[in-house]
């Protein structure tokens, strides 16, 4: 069946009764349906989506779309390391990376990671001399993931210090490097292409201070994690100082590949391993779960139900942890790198809505900043919530109380409402959020979480029938500033000449 062909279903699911929440609370069993406990390497995961407005007959109706577009079958190409990414003609197969996959990516996958280990277990021995620090430099998917996965998992202390840099802005890297000694620092250069000019900027830039901080060898202390050793070598890194990851490991999925090595030195091998493992539980239960009790589908059908049928053109994640701040930026990448497409898979247009806006913050700052629109504003906002039953810091465990007190209170907020003869004090409720509450944030929940939302995407991305792992759309606003850098920047639109003009570039 094609796009054009499921466009009835889609009509149909458009014309279903709307219950409200409460309405669809009236059904006694509604928690028990509708929220997960999954049993997990990190401990239990709680997926809660019974504030949301799907029901049996809008589930059965996603259903049969999902059956329409074939998704089982994608699903199937995916984890078969099929080329499913047709635009570029090559599989996806970050699963691969956690064991999961066509044999011969999971045998490569698991020989790029001995040897990614043998480095950082030689550095964590001392083998490279005394390391305290680590400047990592990427940007994208070769930065978003590693400064998520330090930031919400060595609250408590690292290894070795790890500084991610990916900013084009001097003020980043000069921020690393005013936090390093040069004598005991490395620096890890992330890129899957080795051609992204904030990278190789900023590594120039990190081994001119090297060099002036008295490093005989600068290009000794660096590390390449790319798709394209060639380029690496190239560029002047030492073989045995290149840790590769497969071409068919997309930008945004590669923080299980070589791309995770900042993460691997910060918190030693066994947590990257655990991290995995956690990842390849969600693996399973994506594969193996019908789609009634298959949490990943589940949250698609949400994402779809809100972006196609309601009109949203956004959707929140709060994460009432400060571990997790970074987690609504990378799933800006993630999801709207993916699906923010105007095509399907064919190139035919797409003509329904695309990927929603991904935003969010983290709680309970967000309260006292944008959740005023959420409770009273004219848009509908879906909403997730992210929790985590065991507090990350030894201070007062009221600190901790008041914190998971304020997500469920802002979800049950959002869901009752509240009524009011005075307008500006009346909340409409019947407002949706979805609550994903962990027992404990380690290495292997936080696999399980970046997993669950990269599944997620594709599912969304499978029903739509559009490639997610493309990203063509990028490409124009770089070749500009590449005209521009290069002294072409005549031609433009008259703001933009003007602008040129007034900041003196551009020739
Ligand atoms: O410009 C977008 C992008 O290609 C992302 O998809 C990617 O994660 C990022 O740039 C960095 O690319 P690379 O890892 O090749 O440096």
């Amino acid at each position: 069946m094609t796009t054009e062909q499921a466009e009835p279903l889609w009509t149909a699911l458009e014309g279903l009764p709307r219950p409200t929440l409460k309405e669809l609370f009236t059904d006694t069993s509604r928690l028990a349906n509708y929220a997960t406990d999954l049993d997990l390497p990190g401990g239990p995961i709680r997926f809660d989506w019974s504030k949301t407005h799907l029901s049996a007959e809008v589930e059965a109706q996603l259903a049969a779309i999902a059956a329409a577009m074939d998704f089982a079958g994608r699903r199937h190409a995916l984890i078969d390391g099929e080329k499913i990414n047709n635009t570029e003609g090559r599989a996806a197969e970050h699963t691969a990376e956690r064991g999961i996959g066509k044999d011969s990516s999971v045998e490569q996958a698991a020989e790029f990671h001995a040897r990614m280990q043998m480095l950082v277990d030689a550095i964590h021995e001392g083998a490279l001399g005394d390391v305290k620090s680590l400047i990592h430099i990427g940007i994208g998917g070769s930065a978003l993931g590693p400064a998520l996965a330090i930031d919400a998992l060595t609250r408590n202390g690292a290894k070795v210090a790890v500084h991610v840099v990916s900013n084009i802005d001097g003020c980043a890297l000069e921020a690393a490097m005013k936090a390093c000694d040069p004598a005991t620092t490395m620096i890890a250069l992330a890129s899957k292409t080795f051609t992204t000019t904030e990278t190789i900027t900023n590594a120039f830039s990190a081994l001119d201070w090297l060099r002036e901080g008295g490093v005989s060898d600068p290009y000794g202390r660096v590390i390449a994690l790319t798709a394209a050793p060639d380029k690496a070598v190239e560029w002047g890194v030492d073989e045995t100082r290149i840790l590769p990851f497969s071409e068919t490991v997309g930008g945004r999925y590669s923080l299980w590949s070589s791309i995770g090595f900042p993460v691997a030195i910060a918190l030693g091998w066994q947590g990257f391993a655990e991290f995995l493992d956690g990842a390849a539980a969600i693996d399973r239960h994506f594969i193996d779960a019908e789609i009634g009790e298959n949490v990943v589908v589940r949250a698609a059908f949400a994402d779809l139900y809100y972006a196609q049928v309601r009109g949203c053109q956004t959707r929140a994640v709060f994460a009432y942890d400060e571990r997790l701040a970074l987690l609504p930026s990378y799933l800006q990448q993630l999801e709207m790198e993916s699906n923010g497409k105007r095509v399907h898979a064919d190139g035919t247009p797409l003509h329904r809505a695309s990927a929603p806006v991904t935003w969010g913050g983290v709680g309970t700052d967000a309260q006292h900043a944008v959740f005023q629109l959420l409770h009273q504003g004219t848009h509908l906002i879906p909403v997730d919530f992210l929790a985590v039953k065991a507090q990350g810091h030894d201070l007062d465990p009221a600190h901790h109380e008041i914190l998971l007190s304020n997500c469920f209170a802002q979800g049950a907020a959002l869901m009752a409402g509240k009524s009011s003869e005075d307008g500006a004090r009346a909340y409409p409720g019947d407002r949706p959020s979805a609550t994903i509450l962990c027992d404990e944030l380690n290495p292997a929940t936080l696999g399980a979480l970046i997993a669950f939302h990269e599944h997620r995407t594709f599912v969304s991305a499978a029903m739509l029938g559009i490639n997610p792992f493309d990203q063509f759309g990028v490409e124009l606003g770089k070749a500009i500033a590449k005209q521009i850098e290069s002294g072409g920047g005549e031609g433009f639109d008259p703001s933009t000449e003007a602008l040129l003009q007034a900041a003196g570039i551009g020739g």
